[in-house]
């Protein structure tokens, strides 16, 4: 970053440290080395990105009220991880975020990297689906996983996002969220957000995985009435109220390392109960898609491995791997 983008960083660090009170012109234009004139140039500057400032003759200026924005200056400093998003990339526009950590991997960015963007020009979904990411509405992130993993495991990390958001919108804002195999996290039977990992391998190990989860936010009703292939909603629908992104972004993050660690430490079977609790599907009879296959059976449950066990009318259980459930009973 040049000198001259940090100093409007430091000014809004100033105007934050006095907390609600005005900061002098001068006393900023002193503390940052520059002329007062340039001091009203960053201050527009922090407005363009939508900080309220507030600036008073003889007073100076104060901040009155911080943008939703997902920039590392609104997120860093209340993290609490101990290895998740310390190598924080932020983009307020990129084609898709999944493909950008892809390229950070390759480049050699550390374990437990993030990209997050504000606007996605080509978000991408399973089997290459469209994922529709409005400017500063959802969150759209990546996560760099560098732990060499046994390749069957991959997929599991799919199942550590849903959990640690499910969780979240459990906790923080007492939804009842639940998770619709594989990668889906609903609310209502409506999904609220969608997670797609893509993994590089040697042989039987994983080099590295990037898991990436599209969460709709602040997405009004009409943004949500689709063309989708499954009927979707946002939190701001189901809460009645607008949320702040950082929370939900911050939330997320902390129980995403701390899923992550449980399952590195006990494995993907001590996450199961939990994800067995949450699913929105268990004893429910769906229908489930794959290739030119649909096959019509009850959920009994997820298999140690992450397969959807499914109950065939002929009383045999099935494993399913991969695929889409595009019914589910007494569904939307
Ligand atoms: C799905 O429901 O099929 C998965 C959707 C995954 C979307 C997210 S948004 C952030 C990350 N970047 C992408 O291009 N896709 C994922």
């Amino acid at each position: 970053m040049s000198a001259a983008k940090a100093t409007h960083l430091e000014i809004l660090r100033l105007l934050r440290q006095s907390e609600g009170s005005f900061v002098s012109g001068s006393v900023l234009a002193e503390k940052v080395a520059i002329s007062r004139p340039g001091v009203w140039k960053h201050i527009n500057r922090l407005k363009q990105m939508g900080y309220e400032v507030q600036s008073r003759p003889r007073r100076g200026y104060m901040l009155v009220a911080v943008p939703d924005s997902l920039a590392p200056g609104e997120i860093v400093p209340d993290l609490a991880t101990g290895w998740l998003a310390h190598s924080y990339h932020y983009l307020p526009t990129i084609g898709s975020t999944n493909d950008y950590a892809l390229i950070l991997a390759a480049e050699g960015a550390p374990h437990g990297a993030l990209v997050v963007a504000e606007q996605q020009t080509e978000g991408r979904g399973r089997l290459k689906r469209e994922w529709m990411s409005h400017p500063n509405r959802g969150i759209y992130l990546s996560i760099l996983l560098r732990d060499l993993l046994p390749i069957r495991v991959a997929p599991q990390s799919s199942f550590i996002g849903a959990l640690a958001l499910v969780k979240m919108l459990r906790e923080e804002f007492g939804i009842a969220a639940s998770i619709k195999w594989p990668n889906d996290v609903l609310i209502g039977g409506r999904k609220v957000a969608g997670i797609l990992t893509e993994t590089q391998s040697d042989q039987d190990f994983t080099r590295f995985i990037v898991m990436g989860m599209g969460i709709n936010v602040n997405h009004s009703r009409e943004e949500m009435a689709g063309p989708f292939r499954y009927p979707a909603t946002s939190i701001a629908i189901e809460t009645g109220l607008a949320v702040k992104r950082q929370k939900v972004l911050l939330g997320f993050l902390h129980r995403f390392e701390r899923e992550y660690e449980r399952f590195l430490g006990s494995g993907f079977s001590a996450l199961l109960p939990e994800i067995e609790q949450y699913s929105e599907m268990l004893g429910k009879t769906i229908t489930v898609v794959y290739g030119n296959r649909q096959i019509v059976g009850k959920a009994a449950g997820i298999s140690a491995e992450g397969a959807l066990l499914l109950l065939r009318e002929d009383g045999s259980q099935e494993p399913v791997w991969a695929g889409d459930v595009v019914r589910i009973e007494g569904g939307v």
